[in-house]
């Protein structure tokens, strides 16, 4: 049995266009997906849109359409965004589809059976932008804002069902302490435990459903009410599986991934990540997924983007970016300019910096010298390797550590460690052509079995440094490997150790792989 591999992103309010935000997680997201299946793993990879709530009742008013009319026009824009940045997920979930509907019902009738909802009261402040319930310190603290948006809090004070998220906390605690990868990063778990250790009350789950003029999807006991949008949204994880099965043609398609190993998210939705959704698997028996990973926030030239600063980096933007460089620059960007995890700010002037040193004169420099040498010295065909001495072992040593550790570094999502792996097999594979010149050693014919040495190396290292940075920038690497015979199937442990590069393949020199910009 292959072992499976679980990785979701957070599905989009659909009240707006996709930005670089939404990007990155789902950029994130695919790497790990690509980077799993080609180390033979069973994957799984889901992302959608999260369509209902007050959020999206009022964009698609102030726009003079329906609800699911705004869900249908903007959703078109997620799904070609992820077409055009070479995202390979396996399904798209919309909250609004019957699939998903009818399983939120089903999981949220089982609590009710279970006795972990109750009828109450809810008064107090709600953040609409976060569909989010405030506390009456919170709202004071923040004058009755939104910390997020600036927005005026709404007043609610109404009938609502509430989930006994009280009770569930005390076990929580106990999972995310004896479970140190749980919630990721570090700080951000001490974050949640910290307010977790503060006392957690109930929480309201449910909305009148004439508030949101019948967008939603009702509670199954008492369709006057609907489900809170962020119990239907979390959901989404698990309904995407075809779980719970409630006998329709999605019945257990993907019910083997679960529990999720990793659900990326930004760092502020955490609390409902790794508080809410947990405690509502809990009270449900399900088994808690075994990564909440929350990654930081972009800002732009320096400050938060905001379309009214003219700082917003738009879908538009992104492609324009993408046709300036190219779709797989634009990934690479993402994935190394921040520890996964921390802040991070976008800048044009950062990216042709990066680009320039890292790519052109890093890899691509690399791979262009090594495939004119072969062509000029050996007639484009890999030459045998032979006696390997000293000089050859520290590029060796960085292709071992790659092999090594990349598993390890993905599984903790720290694609910049990951990276400098790559980075440094590149490094030492360019100073390792500084210090034994094979173009001086070409001059001499009984140098002849050295130089082979050095250009078998060399390609080696090429064919190592494309194949671990395929899941980053796969069309690139794909076009690349292929110009040297390694196929498209080729997984990392057939291919991804030392040695598997055989003489006398055929390699081609075509168009930079990544040319300089000015
Ligand atoms: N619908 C909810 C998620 C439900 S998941 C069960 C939602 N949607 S969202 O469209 O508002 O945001 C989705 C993601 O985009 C969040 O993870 C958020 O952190 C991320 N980002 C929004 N702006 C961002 C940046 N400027 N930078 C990085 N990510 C940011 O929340």
């Amino acid at each position: 049995m292959t072992d499976t591999y679980y990785v979701t992103t957070p599905i989009y309010y659909v009240n707006d266009k996709p930005h670089i935000g939404h990007s990155y997680t789902t950029i994130a997201a695919d790497v790990l997906a690509r980077f799993f299946r080609l180390a033979g793993r069973d994957v799984r990879f889901l992302t959608g849109t999260d369509e209902h709530g007050i959020k999206i009742v009022k964009a698609a008013s102030e726009k003079g359409v329906t609800p699911m009319e705004l869900a249908d026009e903007v959703v078109v824009h997620f799904q070609e965004l992820w077409k055009d940045l070479d995202i390979s997920n396996d399904d798209f979930i919309r909250t609004s589809q019957p699939r998903h509907e009818k399983r939120v019902q089903n999981l949220v009738a089982e609590l009710v059976k279970r006795d972990e909802i109750y009828l109450g009261k809810y008064e107090g402040w709600y953040d609409e932008g976060q569909e989010e319930f405030v506390t009456e310190s919170t709202a004071r603290d923040s004058e009755y804002k939104s910390v997020i948006n600036d927005r005026p809090l709404t007043r609610y004070s109404e009938e609502s069902y509430f989930f006994r998220l009280g009770k569930w906390a005390p076990r929580l605690i106990e999972h995310i302490e004896a479970n140190p990868g749980f919630v990721q990063p570090e700080a951000r778990r001490n974050e949640v435990l910290s307010k977790l250790k503060m006392g957690v009350e109930d929480l309201s789950i449910s909305r009148r459903i004439e508030k949101l003029g019948g967008w939603g999807v009702p509670m199954p006991n008492d369709p006057a009410h609907s489900v809170y949008v962020w119990i239907d949204a979390l959901s989404n994880y698990y309904t995407a599986l075809g779980v719970p099965e409630i006998g329709d043609e999605y019945d257990g398609v993907g019910g083997k991934y679960w529990p999720c190993d990793v659900h990326l998210i930004g760092k502020d939705i955490l609390w409902f990540h790794a508080v809410y959704w947990p405690c509502v698997l809990m009270a449900l028996d399900i088994p808690l997924p075994r990564c909440i990973f929350a990654h930081g926030w972009w800002t732009s030239e320096g400050r938060k983007m905001s379309k009214s600063m003219g700082n917003f980096i738009s879908r538009e933007d992104i492609a324009s970016i993408c046709e300036e460089y190219s779709v797989d620059v634009y990934r690479y960007y993402l994935m190394r300019a921040v520890t996964f995890g921390a802040d991070g700010d976008f800048s044009r002037t950062a990216l042709r910096e990066r680009y320039n040193g890292e790519l052109a004169n890093g890899i691509g420099n690399l791979l262009s010298r090594t495939f004119k040498m072969i062509g000029k010295y050996f007639d484009g065909e890999v030459p045998p390797c032979g006696q390997t001495t000293d000089a050859e072992s520290e590029v060796i040593a960085a292709a071992e550590k790659l092999h090594t550790s990349a598993g390890g570094f993905m599984d903790l999502c720290a694609f910049e460690k990951y990276l400098d792996l790559i980075s440094s097999l590149t490094t030492a594979t360019n100073v390792y052509i500084e210090r034994t010149q094979p173009f001086k050693l070409a001059k001499d014919d009984s140098q002849a079995e050295r130089l082979a040495t050095i250009l078998y190396t060399c390609a080696e290292a090429v064919r190592l440094i494309l194949l671990y940075l395929r899941p980053i920038m796969p069309a690139t690497c794909e076009r690349a490997l292929e110009a040297m015979g390694v196929s498209a199937e080729a997984t990392f442990s057939q291919a991804g150790a030392w040695g598997a590069l055989e003489a006398s393949t055929r390699v081609r020199q075509g168009d930079p792989l990544f040319p300089r910009k000015q």
